[in-house]
């Protein structure tokens, strides 16, 4: 094989409305067979599942020019290198960052988070400052902050939630007066809720704070323009948007990216060493130590590739006509027996359905639905702060993504009422 030939990213069908149906052929997973029926996977806010065109990548990538980057002056080690920084302007282009070099690789969002508080933090936080949260932060944008916070001594403040799953904006101001950082979500992983996170960056540059967001559960679900959601600072994960675990992206704005020191030494993070010290690399490259996980980046631009050829709208319209159908279908069907958390109007909301069902326990629950074939997340999804402000230890979370389709819903509704008939009949 020639070294310029590669899968081609795309789906097997355009968006627009998206055909469900048809995308459902480019997903091998969604064919595999439990417990003797067709699967129906409704766990992507954890983790979606991967089309061809993203396995066929990285498979491409092991058996054709599998080599070193930034390193080999060879052909495939070269081919490599060009692919991977292919991949990292398809990330850029993605997201609409103004520039390449702003766009850092990290493992997941996790790392870009630790990156942030450890680089950013470690430079610019200590006694006296504030970083300001939300109760609806996922732990990965909450710990990070109280690791620092212990050792460099300053606090951490919360934005409090409203009734229906919304944050509670009143005291934004004071809540901001003193504050160096605000970390808020972009979407709730376990309410849904979208966050007005322009009118959120927007308050803390006025405030003088930097803003760091957590699109986890944002990038892959709607289109994403860093420059009009206004932060300082964007995480997300590769692999809830069709892309491979094992990669994550940091954008950050080029001033703040060029002041920090590096997060991690070694490797090609560095541009000189001496027995008495070292000179960085320059971006984004001063924050990847090590290898890279190459052949994981190549298989996110080919995810991207992919949502691209969709075309973000249409996976967002998708969402919403498909939550606006689990809403009305579940609701519809067991009355006061379900509590949906988070709000009721879809076009605020993403496609995860965090409930509590019948008085039962979510793994009972999702237990149950697994006999069924059904694919649910049940527990505190890493946001234990939030399940204490809703009065719970833990819920069961059905999420969709754009392979999901309404028999899909009709699926968890009626394997949810096999449930109920299972515990209380
Ligand atoms: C909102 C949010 N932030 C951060 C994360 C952490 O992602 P990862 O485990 O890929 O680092 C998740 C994953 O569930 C998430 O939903």
């Amino acid at each position: 094989m020639a070294l310029t030939q590669t899968p081609a990213g795309r789906p097997a069908t355009g968006g627009d409305p998206l055909d469900v149906a048809a995308l459902k052929a480019d997903f091998p997973l969604l064919d595999v067979r439990v417990h003797d029926q067709r699967i129906v996977y409704l766990d992507s806010a954890a983790s979606s599942q991967k089309p061809l065109a993203v396995l066929d990548a990285m498979d491409w990538y092991y058996r054709n020019i599998n080599a070193n980057v930034h390193r080999g002056v060879y052909a495939i080690a070269e081919e490599a290198t060009r692919r991977m920084e292919v991949a990292r302007e398809q990330v850029r282009r993605f997201i609409n960052a103004p520039a390449v070099d702003e766009i850092v690789f990290t493992k997941n969002a996790t790392e870009a988070c630790n990156l942030v508080a450890q680089s950013w933090g470690r430079t610019n936080l200590g006694p006296g400052d504030a970083v300001l949260l939300t109760h609806m932060e996922h732990h990965a944008n909450i710990v990070p902050w109280q690791i620092l916070a212990a050792e460099r001594g300053f606090e951490i403040r919360w934005i409090p939630l409203t009734p229906d799953g919304r944050l509670d904006l009143t005291d934004l101001d004071r809540l901001l007066d003193g504050a160096k950082l605000l970390g808020v979500t972009a979407m709730s992983n376990v309410l849904g809720t979208i966050t007005p996170v322009r009118q959120l960056t927007d308050a803390a540059r006025a405030a003088g704070a930097v803003s760091l967001v957590d699109a986890c559960q944002y990038v892959p679900h709607l289109p994403t323009d860093v420059v009009e959601l206004g932060a300082d600072f964007i995480a997300f994960s590769g692999h809830k948007m069709l892309g491979p675990t094992g990669i994550g992206v940091l954008w950050g704005r080029r001033e703040l990216l060029d002041a920090m020191p590096p997060f991690l030494g070694g490797g090609e993070m560095i541009r000189d060493v001496t027995v008495d010290g070292f000179t960085p690399n320059e971006l984004p490259w001063k924050f990847e130590a090590g290898t890279p996980p190459i052949a994981e980046i190549i298989g996110l631009g080919a995810a991207v590739e992919y949502l691209e050829a969709l075309g973000m709208d249409a996976v967002r319209a998708h969402e919403i006509d498909l939550t606006t159908y689990a809403l009305d279908t579940l609701t519809e069907r067991f009355g006061d027996g379900i509590t949906i958390y988070g709000p009721a109007d879809p076009t605020t909301r993403g496609g995860v359905l965090s409930f509590a069902f019948q008085g039962l326990h979510p793994h009972d629950i999702s237990q149950v639905l697994d006999e069924h074939a059904v694919c649910v997340r049940a527990g505190h999804h890493c946001a234990k702060p939030l399940m204490r402000v809703l009065g719970v230890g833990a819920t069961a979370r059905a999420s969709v993504y754009l392979y999901n389709d309404e028999a899909d819903i009709d699926a968890l509704a009626g394997a949810l009422a096999a449930t109920a008939d299972f515990f209380l009949r």
